[in-house]
């Protein structure tokens, strides 16, 4: 956190669980919430990542993240780490359903196997562990879910149908758990990343040339970066964003 950065004060202490903390803009949201003096617990599957990461923060900082090696593709799995965080750290305030994978696919090649595979990881989780963190944020009097989107929906992109189909769900996800779980106090919002030059993007699909042309339809000329979203995540999470629920935030630098 640089001294710009806001500090929320309902975030201390608060046992915040984030699916996919360990790169990427999941890395950024980890270090984010630490900062805040929240107690973080991500899963991951990039051990090596997510190790060297608790321990610049633990070696930064004096405390650390705790990280579980989890594939939320396993649905138990991944809900006895939820359940075991409740018993050892505390009751979830705030479930951040970041992880996911952009894979490219053509859609002559999907097939019933493949579909059911990216639903597994881009979608089924984020439903199953807003399932159960939701009855201990219910125990402690309310909470924060913030599932992540993606502007590919909006931008109808190509090469990719299933991963743009599982976001497209996601909205629907965020505004029914929204109307169900109100009652508790728990607010569930869709954060909407645009175009995030995160390690993977830059490594695997977006050149020189891709960048440029994504600034050029970004209102603002700059290059989003992971610590350009994870601001609006703790916004989210906070108790100043209290009366906000069912929402789409988008961090897109205006791309459209
Ligand atoms: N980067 C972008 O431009 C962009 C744009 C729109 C939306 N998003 C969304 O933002 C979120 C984060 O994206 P990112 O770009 O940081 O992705 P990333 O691929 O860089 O990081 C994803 C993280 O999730 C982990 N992960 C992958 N599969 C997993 C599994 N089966 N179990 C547990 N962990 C797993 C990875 O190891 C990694 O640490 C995603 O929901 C993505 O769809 C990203």
């Amino acid at each position: 956190m640089n001294q710009q950065s806001a500090r929320y004060a309902s975030l201390e202490q608060r046992v915040v669980f984030i699916t996919g903390g360990g790169s990427g803009i999941g890395a950024s949201l980890t270090r984010a919430f630490h900062h805040q003096g929240a107690r973080v617990v991500l899963v991951d599957i990039n051990d090596t990542a997510s190790e060297a990461l608790v321990d610049e923060l633990r070696a930064e900082t004096g405390a650390a993240p705790r990280y579980h090696h989890c594939d939320i593709r396993d649905v138990a799995s991944l809900k006895q780490v939820i359940h075991a965080t409740g018993q050892n750290v505390g009751p979830i305030h705030t479930l951040v359903n970041n992880a996911a994978n952009d894979d490219r696919h053509s859609w002559r090649e999907v097939d019933v196997a493949y579909w059911d595979e990216r639903m597994s990881l881009n979608l089924r989780p984020m439903f199953f562990a807003a399932q159960a963190a939701a009855e201990q944020m219910i125990q402690a009097g309310g909470g924060s879910i913030i599932n992540f989107g993606s502007v590919s929906v909006r931008m109808a992109l190509g090469g990719l149908p299933l991963y743009v189909t599982a976001k497209a769900a996601i909205h629907g996800l965020t505004r029914s758990l929204a109307r169900d779980l109100g009652q508790y106090n728990i607010r569930v919002n869709t954060l909407v990343p645009g175009a995030v030059m995160t390690e993977r993007q830059l490594e695997k699909w977006i050149g020189p040339d891709d960048e440029a042309a994504i600034q050029a339809r970004q209102c603002l000329k700059l290059r989003l970066e992971p610590q350009h979203i994870a601001p609006t995540a703790l916004f989210l999470a906070s108790a100043e964003s209290q009366a906000m629920t069912g929402q789409e935030l988008s961090v897109d630098a205006g791309w459209g």
